[in-house]
This record gives structure tokens, sequence and C-alpha cells, in this order.
């Protein structure tokens, strides 16, 4: 039966929302926070890609918080995504996730409460009864603000059923137009998910009249699989994240769902509003930004996922694809043949390939970008598409920055000590640091701390081949922590060492960023 829905009207009944949680669920996990920009960014890829609810944020836990949820909800002022803010059940969180996705053309309130026995005793220390009238003036509330508003019973698969039909009756008489049964620690298997959403829409009055949603995490590897359960059971909307990033093991991820519907439709006659070719860019926007590649067997969009091997494999792939190929690559966004532009291309083929690779830069950036690339194309045999992303991923995220690397020479050998000798652009003005190491990349990086004098720790170095060959570009992460704030760096280059400073440098502007945040103006100096 079609459901009447404030925020996209009437909802055919094979129609299946995506709520992506990316920059909620997903960005507070340890190690995948953004700064605002980074956000904006990864909201504006998720867009592309379609999803239709899009969970900006928690707007009470930091000013920060609050902000990219409002930032977000204003680039969507006119059109794109429901813009959702996520709250607990207290009316000062609730007022804030309103405030937060204000300007948003369409927003959404998610609140949420825990209803498992377990959680309601230890956590919440409520009765049911106090439970239950949370849950009716939390909803009322937010419905009083926003028309789209979705309740949560967090632990609601390890939830007394008859507690979880009372609650949920309750949300949906406040008002609740989507009910979302997260398993909130992983725990349940496919059956569950089943039982518990035919349960409810069998026995729950209103039922017929709300989107049920699923959301579900990964610690037992079960979250896609609970997730396409529950949707042969009725559920409407599914909760995801892009790489499956999320608490601890991570929640459903996005693109196995979504390519898991549209493969197998035979079973699951759904319709997204997913546009999958977009699915590697954003995968792979989200492994620049946070600094965590995917691993390589990782599903639709795992190095490896389409790649043949075996001699018996590779012969029957050259005679017809499908026998051995469920899914064609270029569905989720791998090229057939990622062999690009060479030394001798141009600016405007240069400029028609980052189109079809999804990037629009400005003049400038192009200009930058284009330096780069003919630098590249000068060291590199072959440049690929994997060399093009890394290279203007690399030059979008130096945009705007304090510090700029202009120069970097590094002397070694063995049997010597590693010397060397940067420059940077501080502020506008030329500094230079000159300093010993260990190795090639600790003098550069003590070379750097020279120059920009900082007490944060090295918490993670990690080097990337973007492609094959002794001559491929290295994608280097280099993790910072400073009194407990942790930036991610990354930076491109055909010279690891090279790729290193860029990486740590990209860390010192986050942190310097981070710092003018928190900090009156002269801790921000750096020495002249
Ligand atoms: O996992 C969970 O229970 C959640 C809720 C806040 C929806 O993320
Ligand atoms: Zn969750």
């Amino acid at each position: 039966m079609a459901i009447q829905h404030p925020s996209f009207g009437t909802i055919d009944e094979k129609r299946v929302i995506v709520f992506d949680t990316t920059l909620r669920d997903g960005e507070q996990s340890p190690g995948f926070s953004m700064n605002l920009e980074e956000k904006l960014r990864m909201a504006e890829a998720l867009a592309d890609l379609g999803v239709d609810v899009m969970e900006a944020g928690f707007p009470i836990a930091s000013q920060g918080d609050f902000e990219s949820v409002q930032s977000i909800a204003q680039r969507f002022a006119k059109d794109g995504p429901v813009v959702c803010g996520l709250s607990r059940s207290a009316p000062g969180d609730i007022l804030r996730a309103v405030e937060a996705v204000k300007p948003a053309a369409r927003q959404r309130i998610h609140t949420f409460l825990s209803t498992s026995d377990l959680h309601m005793r230890v956590k919440l220390r409520m009765s049911r009864e106090e439970v239950l009238e949370a849950i009716q003036k939390s909803v009322s509330l937010a419905r009083n603000h926003v028309a789209d508003v979705e309740w949560s019973a967090e632990d609601g698969s390890r939830t007394d059923p008859d507690f979880l039909c009372r609650c949920v009756e309750t949300a949906i008489k406040a008002g609740a137009t989507t009910i979302n049964i997260p398993d909130t620690v992983g725990y349940a298997v496919p059956a569950d998910m089943a039982r518990i959403f035919a349960m409810l829409r069998e026995r729950v009055p209103g039922a017929d009249g709300v989107i049920f949603s699923t959301h579900n995490h990964d610690d037992l590897g079960l979250a896609v699989a609970n997730t396409l359960a529950a949707l042969d059971a009725g559920a409407r909307q599914v909760e995801a994240t892009i790489n499956g990033i999320g608490e601890r093991a991570g929640n459903a991820s996005l693109e196995e769902v979504a390519m898991a519907l549209r493969t197998r439709a035979d079973v699951m006659p759904y319709s997204t509003n997913i546009v999958t070719t977009n699915i590697l860019k954003t995968s792979r926007l989200l492994a620049t930004i946070t600094g965590f590649d995917v691993q390589p067997n990782k599903a639709i969009v795992g190095r490896n996922a389409f790649a043949h091997e075996s001699g018996i494999h590779q012969d029957g792939v050259l005679k017809d694809k499908t026998t051995y190929e469920i899914m064609t690559p270029e569905s989720v966004g791998w090229a057939t043949n990622s062999l690009v532009l060479g030394k001798h291309s141009g600016r405007a083929a240069f400029r028609d390939k980052l189109a079809s690779l999804g990037y629009t830069l400005g003049d400038n950036q192009l200009n930058d970008a284009f330096r780069r690339f003919k630098d590249i194309a000068d060291r590199k045999k072959t440049v690929f598409d994997e060399d093009i992303v890394a290279l203007v991923d690399d030059e979008v995220m130096r945009a705007q920055t304090r510090v700029k690397l202009v120069a970097l020479t590094v002397a070694t050998g063995m049997g010597t000590r590693p010397i060397a000798s940067v420059s940077l652009e501080v502020d506008g003005e030329m500094c230079d640091g000159v300093a010993g190491g260990d190795g090639a990349v600790d003098a550069t990086f003590n070379a750097l701390q020279q120059v920009v004098p900082h007490k944060a720790n090295l918490k993670l170095y990690a080097v990337q081949s973007v492609t094959g060959g002794t001559d491929a570009q290295a994608r280097v992460t280099v993790r910072l922590e400073e009194e407990g704030k942790l930036v991610d760096g990354q930076g491109a280059d055909t010279d690891t060492i090279i790729a290193s400073a860029r990486a740590y440098v990209h860390a010192l502007n986050k942190l310097l960023a981070k710092r003018a945040r928190t900090a009156p103006p002269e801790m921000m100096r750096t020495p002249a």
C-alpha cells in the first residue's frame, strides 16, 4: 500500500528510502572525524549519489557538530536530500537539532531513546513507563517544529517484543513518520530482523501509515544481511554508510545494499534513487578525506572486487564476462580502461577528464592541478584515472590552507645521516627549516616541525600505492594527535618523501584550524 510522507509525498510500496549516516554514525567512530569543509564535500558527493536522507550530524554534541549540520542544511536550502539532525529525547537536544536543520529545504529530526531492559536499567535508569512518557514528549516536541520526524528504539533488536510494540505505538501516536529499529550492538541475525518488522507491522496500530527503517551494525558481519531481511519483512528505509564505516565494526555498507538490490532485483524487487555509477567516486572521496582505504577485497569498491586472477576465471571472463561477473564494474563507476592522458595532453583534455571523473575546479585550482599533472606525466610512463583522482584530491585539500609546501630537498644515503631542508609558505611568508633524522621521512618531519613548532605526536604513518609499478604515486596518510584531538593528513606524489611531506603539512593545517577554533589568536603564531 502506498504511504503519504511529509518529505516524499506518495511513496510507492516498492520504493526504498536510502538514509545515509556517513556524516553521523560513520563520522563519530575513532579516526573518521572530518572538518567542516570535508563534511561539505562529502555532503555534495552524497547528494550526487542520490541518497534520500542525509544524517548530517548530532547538533547537541558540540558547537562544531552544530555548525556542520547547519552549513549542510544551508547548502541544501533550495533542493537536495532531506537534511537530518540527530537528537536524544531531552527538549534541549531536540531544539538544537531543529535550529541546525532549519535552513534546509527539507528537514528531519531523528530522536532516539533506548528501549531494551538492559539499557533502561543501567544506562537510563528509567522505568518502562518513564520511557514511554519520554517518547511521547520528545516526538511531540519534534513534530511541533518539523513535519518529518524519525524515532529510533536504541538497542531495539534486544528489546522485549511486547514493550517494543508499545514504544512504537506511542511514537506513532505522537506523530513520528518514520520508525527505526536499530540493531545497535550488531547482535541480531536476519531471522530476528524479519520477525521484529513483521511483528510491528502486524501488531502496532497505525503501522501502515509510517515508514519502517532498519539500522544495522556489523559486529557479526551481518549488517547487510540484516538490512535485506528487514526489507523483506516490510521495512522501506535503509540506514547505511559509505564503505560501511561506523561505530566499532561499522554500519551496513550503502554500496553493498544498493548493489544487492540492483543485482538481485529478481528476488528483491525494490527501487532506490542511488546513481550506482557514482558509488566508487564517493567511496574514494571518503577514503581520501579520512585516510582509511577500504580493504582490497571489499565488495563493490575494493581494488580486487572485479579483478580476476586465476587462469580459469580469466579465460571464462575473456569468453563471456557473465561467467564470473554478476555485475559490471562500470555499473559502480570503475572505468573499463583507466589509462588516460599523457604528457602531450592539453588543458582542455585534462578539464574534460576531470569532468568525467566528477570534478569541476575553478580556474586557479585547475591551473595548479594541470601543472602537477604535467609534472607527473613527465615522470610517469602512464597516467591512470586513479593518478588524476589522487592529484586533484590533493590539490583540493590544499586550497585555502595557511601552510604550503614550497620546496623539499633530502640528502640521504647508506652510512650518512639524512638531512632535510624544507621551504614553507606560512600565512604568505616564506620560512625555511633544516633538520636531520633517523631516515629521510624522519628528517623531513623534523624540518617541518622546526618551521611550524607543535607538540603533536605522530600516531600513524601509512603509505599506499595509488596504482601498480615502481613509478606509481604514493598516497601517504599521517595522523597527528594533540591534546586528545586527532587529525589526519593525506598527500600524494610519485616521490614517497614528497608525498609524506604533503601529508604532514596537510595534517598540520588541520591542527592549526582546530587550534584556531579553540584558542586565542597568539597561540596560532608560527616562529619568525
Ligand atoms: O546504532 C544506533 O542505535 C544508533 C541510533 C542513534 C539510531 O545509531
Ligand atoms: Zn548506529
